[in-house]
């Protein structure tokens, strides 16, 4: 994985309250530098520049109606961008939504070009579906950290596993370490723990275009997420 992807994603899960700014936007005239933080309409997140332990590079910006990563400034090639094809940028704008999904789109959201919640890191937060995508051909999982300094692709990863009876998996490299049994309908059978849940209404979809499970949140205000730590655990905090 891209080692640069993280850096949108993770910032996205700090919950920063103190800024005074207060746009949720990136447009093709408004890019953000480093300090710079924009947050989601309600203030649920934010997102902006960090470095986990001695990481240096972040910058980002928009170009051609792509947010694209530079590092230095706009004339050194790009790091990291949404490898979208915009022909116009004057109607595309970044967006970050109150769910924590960072969303490109044109024409006032009608056209979505790219969102945050296709490329997951080690986080999986509310309404954040996990699987595959069959009409993209597209994964959507889990994988962990390296170490707490170094978001970059660890030896875990967490995905639903469609051969056989559909499940999660949890993979260390390519070696299956934990999976979940099937799904009952209401769970799977290998985490009772489900059943009796106040919080999280989940949505099982298997079909010709999707197999994916997605944990939303029947309170909105709850706060909670779901992660594959660096050790292989899967961790949920609330
Ligand atoms: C930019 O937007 C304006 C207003 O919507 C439109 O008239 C113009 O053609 C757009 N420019 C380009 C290069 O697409
Ligand atoms: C960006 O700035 C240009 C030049 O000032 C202007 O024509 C255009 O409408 C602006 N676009 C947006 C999305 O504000
Ligand atoms: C991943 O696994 C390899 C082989 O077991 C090990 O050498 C390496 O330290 C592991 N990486 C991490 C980040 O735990
Ligand atoms: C889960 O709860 C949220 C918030 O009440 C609601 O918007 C959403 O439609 C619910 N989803 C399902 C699958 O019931
Ligand atoms: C992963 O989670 C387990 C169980 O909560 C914990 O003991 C372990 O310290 C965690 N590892 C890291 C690197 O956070």
């Amino acid at each position: 994985m891209n080692p640069v992807k993280w850096s949108l994603y993770t910032l996205l899960v700090f919950h920063l309250f103190q800024f005074s700014t207060t746009i949720d936007t990136i447009t093709a005239n408004h890019s953000i530098r480093d300090c710079d933080v924009i947050f989601s309409g309600g203030r649920v997140f934010a997102l902006g520049f960090f470095s986990p332990g001695y990481s240096v590079k972040r910058y980002l910006g928009i170009c051609q109606g792509n947010l694209v990563l530079y590092e230095g400034n706009q004339r050194t090639a790009p790091v990291w961008s949404t490898n979208v094809l915009v022909t116009s940028t004057n109607n595309t704008v970044a967006q970050l939504l109150d769910s924590g999904n960072l969303v490109l789109a044109q024409n006032g959201a009608k056209n979505m070009l790219w969102q945050s919640f296709d490329h997951p890191t080690h986080t999986l937060l509310p309404f954040m579906k996990l699987g595959l995508d069959r009409r993209k051909d597209a994964d959507r999982f889990l994988t962990s950290w390296k170490s707490l300094d170094d978001p970059g692709t660890g030896n875990y990863s967490y995905r639903i596993d469609p051969s056989g009876f559909t499940q999660l998996s949890l993979y260390k490299g390519s070696v299956k370490w934990w999976r979940s049994g099937s799904w009952t309908g209401q769970r799977w059978t290998g985490v009772p723990e489900m059943t009796h849940n106040y919080i999280f209404n989940v949505t099982f979809v298997n079909n010709k275009d999707e197999v994916s499970i997605m944990y939303g949140v029947t309170d909105l205000s709850v706060l909670t997420r779901m992660i594959v730590n660096k050790s292989g655990i899967v961790q949920r905090f609330t």
